[in-house]
């Protein structure tokens, strides 16, 4: 399992889908960049979603709130106090602070060594040093690592299974944890919130602490009735909104499942009191068919019915996918009541109720939420679809099988070669066929190695043109997925494609 994962990110990366950000300085730990791949399939899963949410419900609309808000929106959402990881209590300051903070500055001062190490070999070894193989044969280097990791992965399961027990005694050890000298190292505690703050102003005296939003949620409560007002929609009606979220995530270290910027795609559905149940009930059947009509495998999605809820919900359950390291949360959908909307007329002293005209009485809907992460998503979509495949002529390939309707390129126009006029005709379909399809064209290289490399980013269809193309206006199409090739009048192309990548 851990061999695939490994596959996933090497592949996503070598194939233009995600690089690690900032990597020519060393990346940023669990910050990802989308590459030229990446950004087509994020944004055909946006669509997907989108069209599915607000498209085809009459009464959904979508907006796009800003990811800086008022302050004061954390305050009544319950994010400023209870936004925490668990704090552990320590017995001699009194003070509480983060797991994690301790891991990793216990990570850092290992990582230290390691350098130390490092740079000791290379002044030694000077110009033959060879820092790769350095790292990875030095008993000392990979002792250190093979700490670092045992560490990291110690506290996230202990995280993720809740198990409080053992994060305490995981701090208790690394308390007395100093590497060389045994000695305690509590000097430096602090207390952390899983927000991101910034600063909103010139100066620093007149400057206003913000937070980066950790969830899109907040910007539609707080816009409830002017979109209800604008959009003169009755209830129940929804508001569905895609953007970036901000945590500043422990030891996040699942590549994009769980990263410090990452976008949602949220939709608040607006019901009144006594019926969210009911609606609750609705949208996570909804919600799983839409998953499931991805075509990943029915078996590999469960849902996980919460048993402790958070303060803001009467009901909430997550809709799990098999992910290359085991079931994990992909979806969460919340009965959260009318704690939000309730929480901000009182910090904001406006009200926020509707008029109902059929119980002629105003009050403060209760609210159903569906959130999905878009990354999770994309993460769950690459990894299912990629695949090593042996052929029966006994070679090798890889293909990356997404739903065709979100591949990157729908199809790659390839001129058999580039002379005899064929690069000119191949041209021509290309731009006659680029304004309905995001296409690919290449020219060098043998055919097959070109379809390899389609194969490998998910391309549904490869169009070859060949000599026979300028005599009878035909070409051949290539499906990735039987790797049938049949030949089809170019008038034909269109029609061809939209009837597979249409979703
Ligand atoms: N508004 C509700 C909310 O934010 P959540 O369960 O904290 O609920 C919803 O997040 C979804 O956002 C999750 O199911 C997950 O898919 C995604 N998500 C949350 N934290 C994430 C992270 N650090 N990286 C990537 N995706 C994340």
């Amino acid at each position: 399992q851990e061999d695939v994962f490994k596959k996933v990110i090497s592949h996503a990366k070598e194939y233009g889908f995600i690089f690690p950000s900032s990597e020519i300085y060393d990346g940023l730990s669990a910050v990802y960049d989308y590459g030229q791949n990446g950004a087509e399939l994020k944004n055909n899963i946006k669509q997907y979603w989108w069209k599915a949410m607000v498209q085809l419900n009459e009464n959904i609309v979508g907006i796009d709130s800003a990811i800086l808000m008022h302050p004061t929106t954390w305050k009544a959402s319950g994010h400023v106090d209870a936004f925490n990881d668990p704090l552990i209590d320590n017995k001699d300051s009194k003070k509480r602070f983060r797991a994690d903070v301790l891991v990793e500055d216990y990570c850092a001062k290992i990582e230290d060594k390691e350098n130390k190490e490092i740079e000791k070999a290379a002044k030694r070894f000077g110009d033959a040093f060879d820092k790769d193989q350095f790292v990875a044969t030095n008993p000392k280097v990979l002792e250190y690592r093979a700490r670092r990791e045992a560490i990291l992965s110690r506290l996230a399961k202990s995280l993720e299974n809740e198990d409080l027990a053992d994060v305490k005694a995981l701090i208790e050890e690394l308390e007395i944890a100093d590497p060389d000298t045994g000695s305690k190292n509590w000097t430096d505690v602090r207390q952390f919130n899983l927000m991101f703050g910034t600063k909103l102003g010139a100066s620093a005296d007149s400057a206003m602490d913000l937070y980066l939003r950790p969830e899109t949620a907040q910007g539609i409560f707080v816009n409830f009735l002017n979109v209800q007002k604008t959009s003169r929609h009755k209830l129940p009606f929804g508001i569905a909104q895609i953007g970036k979220a901000f945590r500043n995530e422990i030891v996040a270290r699942q590549f994009i499942f769980r990263m410090r910027e990452f976008e949602q795609m949220e939709m608040q559905f607006f019901v009144a009191p006594g019926t969210e149940l009911e609606f609750y009930e609705k949208w996570k059947q909804t919600r799983l068919k839409w998953h499931l009509a991805l075509g990943l495998g029915d078996e590999n999605y469960r849902f996980h019915d919460h048993e402790k809820l958070a303060h803001y919900a009467n009901a909430a359950a997550d809709i799990e996918f098999n992910f290359p390291f085991g079931f994990k949360e992909l979806e969460g959908i919340h009965s959260r009541t009318d704690f939000d909307l309730k929480a901000h007329e009182k910090y904001s002293g406006r009200k926020l109720q509707y008029f109902d005209p059929e119980r002629n009485e105003n009050y403060v809907p209760y609210v159903v939420e569906t959130s999905v992460g878009l990354d999770r998503l994309f993460l769950a979509l690459f990894s299912h679809c990629l695949r090593d495949e042996v052929l029966e002529d006994g070679s090798e390939r890889t293909v990356l099988s997404l739903p065709p309707a979100l591949a990157p390129v729908k199809a790659a126009i390839l001129p058999l070669m580039k002379k005899d006029g064929l690069a000119e005709y191949a041209e021509k379909i290309f731009n006659d066929l680029k304004y309905d399809f995001n296409l690919f064209y290449e020219e060098k290289d043998a055919i097959g190695k070109r379809y390899r490399r389609q194969d490998a980013i998910g391309t549904p269809y490869c169009i070859t043109i060949d000599h026979d193309s300028l005599i009878d206006h035909t070409v051949t199409i290539r499906d990735r997925d039987t790797m049938q090739q049949e030949r089809v009048p170019v008038s034909e192309l269109r029609r061809i494609i939209d009837e597979k990548t249409n979703f």
